[in-house]
């Protein structure tokens, strides 16, 4: 799919971000199997339970069995026009979560002209041995 498609649809699953506290609306949308899967952020009354929008797209296209993951974008709808990358980019949970899971997903970020890999945005990351 091309990348401002993509972005187009984190942007419109943003709006059903379910983020009482922070006011900060997350849409993710992932192309898995060559399905198109969103997650939105999901915080509840106990913060530190809350569910970041790209871990959410990626249990929701997991738990549907599509494995193969080659596309992610992220849109911070709630992120000033001027904001710093580091302000729009995932958090450290969620590049792990990419790493493990997405390690070969293009990264589309609303906002950033360029695409990353996991390796721009998560260098030297953590992965257990594999033998
Ligand atoms: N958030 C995400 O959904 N993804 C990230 O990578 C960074 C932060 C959410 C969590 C919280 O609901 C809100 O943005 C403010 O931190």
């Amino acid at each position: 799919m091309e990348r401002e498609a993509l972005v187009a649809l984190a942007r419109e699953a943003a709006l059903k971000a379910q983020c009482a506290y922070s006011h900060f609306r997350v849409g993710a949308a992932l192309i898995a199997n060559g399905k198109v899967y969103v997650g939105v952020n999901i915080e509840i009354s106990s913060y530190g339970l809350t569910l970041c929008a790209e871990r959410s797209a990626l249990a929701s296209a997991l738990s549907c069995g599509d494995t193969e993951i080659t596309q992610i974008a992220v849109a911070c709808l709630d992120a000033p026009p001027n904001a710093l990358a580091n302000e729009r980019t995932p958090c450290g949970a969620c590049r792990q979560w990419i790493a493990d899971l997405a390690p070969h997903a293009m990264i589309s970020i609303d906002g950033i002209d360029r695409d990353f890999t996991i390796t721009d945005l998560l260098p030297y990351a953590f992965g257990l041995p594999t033998t």
